[in-house]
């Protein structure tokens, strides 16, 4: 309230040569508008609740551009054409809050495949050469090192007749997950159960202090979309929906500046989040704009708006009454345009 850890407005607007452009959109209450959406930037499509937002974007944007991508999924809307200069765009992304596969056996490293790297660290050391442990010795997910009882789950399903699951520790390996022979071993005092256990902040300073710093690297996009606090074990199935979210923007972090660019779709990404987590969801935004990708979020969110690069404004109201592009361009365009129920909020906050 005393806006000591206000949002604050980024300090200059992006601006981009490449646009999509839909022309004729008249999907459910489209009123056969026309809408450009740029590209290499941050856009994010205003409107009151029915005026139209996710039926110009999910019904119409993402399946039609999906489908000039190559790849399958529901039939577009209706729209007279789509053209644009996205010759760089090799995929579209929907990012809903429930990106990663909810099972209890992937977690945040496995999803950033980071894993892979722990498992062989581990592998390399003395007493896994002297007893012939090979990286898979460290999964929970083959078998050979992973709990024999449980399967590398660490707990037990009961099913319970009329109820739901009961899920019990595991008695052999006391929901380690490893065989004992197995967690005998250690990287500089710790065991494979002790690293999945530290958080991402402990993980990223023990692996720098001792000499594995690309681990360290490997894990830093986890730490940068504030991720830090969660640990690297922890089931995906037990993540919130913004912290899976989250996790899926690393993962596209990790991939370093490929020359791959990709649009991220997002639907009210801010739902459910802390304003210190906005805070979050806008530096990862900013990251994958930094690597050349593209980002169109649909947004009630006044924090969020205000950090745009480019708004598209629909309405002026829900149903029959909406459907029409009512503004676009920057939020300092739309705060000063009085047909814009959107602007008038933003107008408090620029
Ligand atoms: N499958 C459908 N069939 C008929 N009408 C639909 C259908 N889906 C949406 N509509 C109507 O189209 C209008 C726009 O809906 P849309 O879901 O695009 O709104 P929105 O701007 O995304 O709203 P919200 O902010 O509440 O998500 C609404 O009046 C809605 O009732
Ligand atoms: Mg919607
Ligand atoms: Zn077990």
């Amino acid at each position: 309230m005393n806006g000591t850890s206000a949002i604050a407005l980024p300090a200059k607007r992006r601006t981009s040569k490449n646009f999509i452009t839909i022309k004729g959109a008249r999907e459910h209450n489209l009123k056969n508008i026309d809408v450009s959406f740029p590209l290499n930037m941050l856009t994010v499509v205003t409107g009151v609740s029915g005026s139209g937002k996710s039926t110009l974007v999910r019904r119409l944007l993402y399946p039609t551009l999906l489908k000039e991508l190559g790849g399958y999924g529901e039939k577009a809307g209706h729209f007279t054409s789509f053209t644009g200069k996205y010759t760089d765009l090799k995929s579209v992304e929907f990012v809903d809050q429930n990106p990663i596969g909810r099972s209890s056996r992937s977690n945040p490293v496995t999803y950033i495949k980071a894993y892979d790297e722990i498992r062989a660290l581990f592998a390399r050391q003395k007493l896994s050469n002297l007893r012939g442990y090979q990286a898979k010795h460290f999964s929970f997910n083959v078998d050979g090192g992973r709990c024999e009882v449980c399967k590398g789950e660490g707990d037990i399903t009961v099913e319970m007749q009329f109820m739901a699951d009961v899920h019990l520790q595991c008695d052999t390996c006391k929901g380690k997950r490893f065989k004992k022979e197995v967690l005998e071993v250690q990287f500089e005092g710790k065991n494979i159960d002790d690293i999945l256990n530290s958080t991402i902040d402990d993980a990223i300073s023990f692996f720098s202090q001792h000499e594995q710093d690309k681990l360290a690297k490997r894990l830093q996009p986890l730490q940068d979309v504030g991720l830090g606090y969660v640990t690297l074990g922890q089931s995906s199935s037990t993540l919130s929906g913004g912290e899976a979210q989250r996790i899926k923007l690393a993962s596209f972090l990790v991939k370093g500046n490929t020359r791959d660019k990709a649009l991220f779709i997002f639907d009210e990404p801010t739902t459910g989040l802390h304003f210190h987590d906005i805070k979050k969801l806008l530096k990862s935004f900013d990251a994958l704009i930094e690597k050349g990708h593209s980002i169109i979020v649909i947004e009630h969110n006044i924090e969020l708006i205000k950090c745009a690069d480019h708004i598209i404004d629909l309405g002026p109201l829900g149903g029959d009454e909406g459907g029409d592009l009512v503004a676009y361009g920057v939020p300092e365009e739309i705060a000063v345009n009085p047909k814009s129920h959107t602007g008038t909020y933003l107008k408090e906050k620029l």
